[in-house]
């Protein structure tokens, strides 16, 4: 689907604009354990659906032009459910990598993933790290999966690469800035985040990209993930385009172009 299809689309009273589209959306998929019992379903049906939404949502960013999409695949603290869930999600995120690869590869996508990817078992971790590696150079779209991911992690982790830097006497500690704390981060070059999705009703961050989503732009529904589709997509982004993002700045400052 092209771009100017989406331009077109009719989104109750406010359509896309593509000048102001957010350049990183962040997704906290929740709720497939819910919509799998509403069904009457195993909670793993939900999660199947959900990765339908997966490639729905993929395909629909990829289409209008977003530039990243970071999705909240899998938490450090997932590891704590049920062992055959967990297997699973596993399971599906293999099947994923497979059955996406002419998807991200014909849509010039990079595959990404951040998190403690060595915790994920080998069948999962090669057939990922095999698609991250043959996309590497694709530049259309950033997919970004947060797999075995949390955001205090990620500044933990951050913080001892410096500390190492500077014990080692590589950089002084006058030198960490922002912008060198923040290239330390997982996500490294994707630009901040500017809209963070959150399905199922929940209103919390869940220690999901802490940092980076500093200033973006709050989404919450009520749709379980999945039922998150295109329309719930242009939705979100139709809401952020109305919000006025002050960076701290007053609206006056900011219609009047003071700088
Ligand atoms: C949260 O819903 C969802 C997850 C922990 C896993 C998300 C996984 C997918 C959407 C499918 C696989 C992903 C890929 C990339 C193929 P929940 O289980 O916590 O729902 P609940 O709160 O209703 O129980």
């Amino acid at each position: 689907m092209s771009a100017d299809s989406f331009r077109s689309a009719p989104l109750g009273a406010a359509p896309i604009d593509p000048a102001t589209l957010p350049r990183h959306i962040a997704v906290i998929m929740d709720g497939n354990g819910r919509w799998a019992r509403q069904q009457g379903l195993e909670r793993v049906a939900g999660h199947e659906e959900g990765a339908k939404s997966v490639r729905t949502v993929v395909r629909a960013a990829r289409a209008l032009g977003v530039r990243a999409l970071t999705l909240f695949a899998f938490s450090e603290q997932n590891w704590g459910r049920p062992p055959l869930e967990v297997e699973a999600l596993m399971r599906l995120l293999y099947r994923y990598v497979l059955e996406e690869h002419n998807e991200i590869m014909d849509n010039d996508i990079r595959l990404f993933a951040i998190g403690d990817l060595h915790r994920l078992p080998t069948f999962a971790r090669v057939a990922l790290k095999a698609l991250m590696k043959l996309s590497a150079g694709n530049k259309s779209m950033t997919l970004c999966l947060a797999l075995s991911y949390g955001g205090r992690e990620d500044v933990v982790l951050a913080a001892r690469a410096l500390a190492e830097d500077v014990a080692a006497g590589r950089l002084a500690p006058e030198d960490i800035d922002e912008t060198l704390f923040e290239s330390r981060l997982s996500t490294g070059e994707m630009p901040p985040v500017d809209l963070m999705i959150r399905t199922s009703g929940e209103q919390r961050l869940s220690n999901f990209l802490l940092w980076q989503a500093a200033y973006a732009e709050l989404f919450f529904t009520d749709e379980m993930w999945p039922d998150f589709r295109k329309p719930q997509l242009l939705e979100a982004i139709a809401a952020y385009q109305q919000r006025e993002r002050r960076f701290g700045r007053t609206s006056a400052q900011l219609s009047d172009g003071e700088s």
